[in-house]
């Protein structure tokens, strides 16, 4: 009954799109292959593969992870790809000592331990004989044991530094802070940290960021346990890749800094909420401010140091971590274009996990894996896209997208000059709600036109189409009448196709409920707790919503790399940087005095936006009368599409960060996972009422305008008419 139910479904969701009317902003191609390809894909397989892939952890540099590469190998050439390589780089990657785990002691003014936190996490049920899962550490953690007093910084984000310094008359020099995860990206908390002054830092998982509110922990529930860790590295690279061969490939023949970029120098580690109460609840000092509580039963104080009998009781970090140079491998399979050979488009995720991976990556990896049987499948019946396609399974994402950034500057010349797009396909869930899509302007209203054409997946939505369920849930109200779409910020495979090369680029999951959640990422990330179990019992039982998101990878991947003409719409790009424009200029009006003191003004970049819109508005009626079967024209119109990104960067790069080169977007200086829009004012401007040298400061601000806008102004000159 189900079957013929769905199948009438498929029949009519079908019928509707073949037959639908021919009103698309841009001519494209009967959509016959575009809905096979996504009619191809099946929940089922997608589930086969994730089972298969998480029995065991699938760290960078081990053996297990090559292993899964050559079988991701053998299986894209039986199906059909026209070239599988297996690409290796040798990196510099980080492990702790499996012999001498870390772990944290409370020593006693004896010198004696009287406490000391966990050497492992205890492994899930069905997994307890796994031999080589990974003990928590922060990668790139130098080993170390500082002993000292400790510090409660909160989040150890920027303000929560401003707010220690500056209202709380806490000098952390010296220190051992204890943060709480959440928030931010782990690697800017140890950046603020070492520029406090401490000299170690411990991170634990609250409670309040790592627990939601009814649901019980791993294995009863998908809530973090009291013994669970979140690992992760804590590097500072601002888009180099591996730290030892910055801007270029980890070859044979690549110089090796001596001492790699962005690399902590203070001993990091991570602990679970069991162990992080114990070292809490004897703390003295001030009592933290509300906010800064977390749910755990303590009373949450400051310090630094303990307090009564503990009070001459210090903490002391042992850890034992090691880097080392080990060899990665990325697998690059390719589809050779029918008609343009030599443009490209990228589909990518990663495949190296902390430990079973879950979620992160192999709920995303699967899906890369679906999409390249389903593309397959196509060509079986004799079908070729325009354009090359490439799909990639990466390495060591995890120790700071390492794969993906090596093979970037492998093939940097090519890409800059082929690349169409980058779509990638990290975790495929994070929550169960609705959609979430970050993404390029460039790419708004085919991610649009796609939901409309895919049926919802949420309960409740049967019939609908995803578009309409998205946009009921996650609403972008006060910008358009169309569901949100984010910037892209960093801390996946994206980013340096899209803020180092300038190559249009999105990313799509499926996420929790923003308005309610108050959780940070999802409890169990990066733990021994992400298991096939979590996604099949918790996240998505049916993996219709895993299967969803195949879709819209795989049919953006399509649409790109198909159509005649490149579905990008640069309109959305004006109204964007309409609006980043505003946003900017509000923030910077909060310094009126200052403003007509240092005569800043606003007015070329405004200037710049409104020409912007106007040329954008006359390339699209263009692009719509376009003749398609003039193929010269064809080529004319797409070379624009295609570089109208790339025009956004700045050779150079941002102030500070030669490898964050786009003027348009960044990731934040204060969380590598957010976006910024007009990185170079935003960061120009931040805290500048605390600038050292006034002059100086709005100096700087003026010329982050004039760059801003003599880049929006060229790149609108890209879109004149020839
Ligand atoms: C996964 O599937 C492959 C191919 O079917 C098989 O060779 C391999 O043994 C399986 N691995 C595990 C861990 O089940
Ligand atoms: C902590 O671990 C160290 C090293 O294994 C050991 O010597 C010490 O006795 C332990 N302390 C406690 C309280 O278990
Ligand atoms: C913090 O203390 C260190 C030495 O303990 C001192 O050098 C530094 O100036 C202090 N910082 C502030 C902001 O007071
Ligand atoms: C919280 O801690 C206090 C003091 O340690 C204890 O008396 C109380 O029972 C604890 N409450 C809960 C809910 O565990
Ligand atoms: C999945 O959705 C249900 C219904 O909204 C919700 O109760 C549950 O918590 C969700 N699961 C996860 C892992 O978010
Ligand atoms: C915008 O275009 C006008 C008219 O062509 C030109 O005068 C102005 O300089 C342009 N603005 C910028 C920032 O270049
Ligand atoms: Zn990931």
């Amino acid at each position: 009954m189900l079957l013929i139910f769905t199948a009438i479904f498929l029949f009519g969701f079908l019928i509707g799109w073949v037959g639908r009317p021919c009103v698309d902003n841009f001519p494209m191609k009967p959509q016959t292959i575009g809905s096979k390809l996504l009619n191809e894909m099946q929940a089922e397989n997608m589930r086969v593969y994730l089972r298969n892939w998480t029995r065991f952890p699938h760290l960078a540099g081990t053996e297990k992870n090559l292993q899964l590469a050559q079988q991701i190998q053998t299986q894209w050439k039986n199906w059909g790809l026209d070239s599988v390589e297996l690409v290796h780089y040798d990196v510099l990657l980080s492990y702790p000592n499996k012999n001498n785990p870390n772990y944290i002691s409370i020593i006693d003014e004896n010198g004696n331990s009287i406490f000391n936190t966990s050497f492992f996490e205890p492994l899930p049920p069905g997994y307890e004989n796994v031999e080589d899962h990974i003990t928590p550490f922060n990668a790139y953690s130098p080993a170390g044991v500082p002993m000292g007093d400790l510090v409660y910084v909160n989040y150890a984000r920027t303000e929560d530094f401003f707010q220690l310094e500056r209202e709380l008359g806490i000098n952390c020099t010296g220190k051992i802070v204890i943060a709480r995860y959440g928030k931010v990206f782990r690697g800017n908390k140890v950046k603020n940290a070492m520029k406090a002054g401490a000299k170690g830092v411990i991170f634990f998982s609250d409670p309040a960021d790592y627990c939601a509110p009814g649901v019980k922990p791993y294995p009863d529930g998908w809530n973090l346990p009291g013994s669970g860790v979140q690992r992760g590295n804590v590097l500072n690279l601002n888009g180099a890749g591996d730290p030892l061969t910055p801007g270029f490939p980890a070859n044979e023949y690549a110089f090796r800094l001596d001492e790699g970029i962005g690399l902590p120098k203070i001993p990091v580690h991570p602990i679970g909420y069991n162990d992080a109460e114990v070292l809490l609840r004897n703390m003295g000092g001030i009592s933290a401010p509300d906010e800064w509580k977390g749910q755990m039963n303590i009373s949450y104080n400051i310090g630094p140091g303990f307090k009564n009998s503990y009070s001459s009781s210090k903490v002391r970090m042992n850890v034992y971590t090691r880097n080392e140079v080990r060899r990665i491998y990325n697998v690059i399979g390719k589809i050779r274009g029918a008609l343009e050979p030599d443009r490209y488009v990228i589909l990518g995720g990663h495949r190296d996990a902390w430990g079973f991976g879950g979620i992160d990556p192999m709920s995303g990896a699967v899906v890369v894996h679906e999409a390249v049987r389903s593309f397959t499948k196509l060509m079986e019946e004799g079908w070729k896209p325009r354009r090359t396609i490439i799909f990639a399974s990466w390495d060591a994402e995890e120790f700071g997208l390492l794969g993906s950034t090596e093979w970037a500057e492998d093939n940097a010349k090519l890409l800059q000059e082929r690349g169409v797009a980058y779509i990638n396909a990290d975790s495929a869930i994070e929550g169960n709600y609705t959609l979430r899509v970050d993404c390029s302007p460039l790419l708004y209203q085919l991610v649009y036109t796609l939901t409309k054409k895919i049926p919802s997946p949420d309960d409740g939505y049967e019939g609908k189409s995803l578009y309409q369920s998205w946009y009921e849930k996650d609403p972008w109200t006060e910008y358009k009448e169309a569901p949100r779409i984010r910037k892209l910020g960093s801390g996946s495979d994206f980013e340096a196709y899209f803020q180092r090369l300038g190559i249009t680029s999105g990313r799509a999951r499926y996420t929790k409920n923003r308005r309610t959640a108050k959780f940070s990422n999802y409890p169990v990330y990066h733990s021994a707790y992400e298991t096939f179990e979590i996604v099949e019992r918790f996240y998505d039982p049916t993996f219709k919503k895993i299967l969803t998101v195949a879709q819209i990878r795989g049919g953006l991947v399509y649409e790109i790399a198909d159509s005649i003409i490149i579905p990008f719409d640069c309109r959305d790009y004006a109204d964007a940087l309409t609006n980043y424009a505003n946003v900017i200029y509000e923030q910077a009006k909060q310094h009126e005095t200052q403003l007509n003191k240092y005569q800043v003004s606003f007015d070329s970049l405004f200037s710049a936006v409104h020409n912007f819109t106007r040329i954008a508005t006359d390339f699209h009626k263009r692009l719509e009368k376009i003749d398609v079967t003039d193929p010269l024209a064809v080529r004319i119109i797409n070379d624009q599409l295609m570089l109208l990104e790339r025009s956004f960067i700045h050779h150079m790069g941002l102030p500070g960060r030669p490898f964050y080169r786009h003027i348009i977007y960044a990731p934040s200086a204060h969380n590598k996972y957010a976006g910024e829009s007009f990185p170079g004012i935003y960061d120009a401007l931040f805290d500048i009422a605390s600038a050292a040298d006034e002059h100086k400061a709005w100096q700087e601000v003026k010329e982050q305008i004039a760059i801003a806008s003599f880049t929006v102004q060229a790149s609108a000159g890209t879109l004149e008419e020839v």
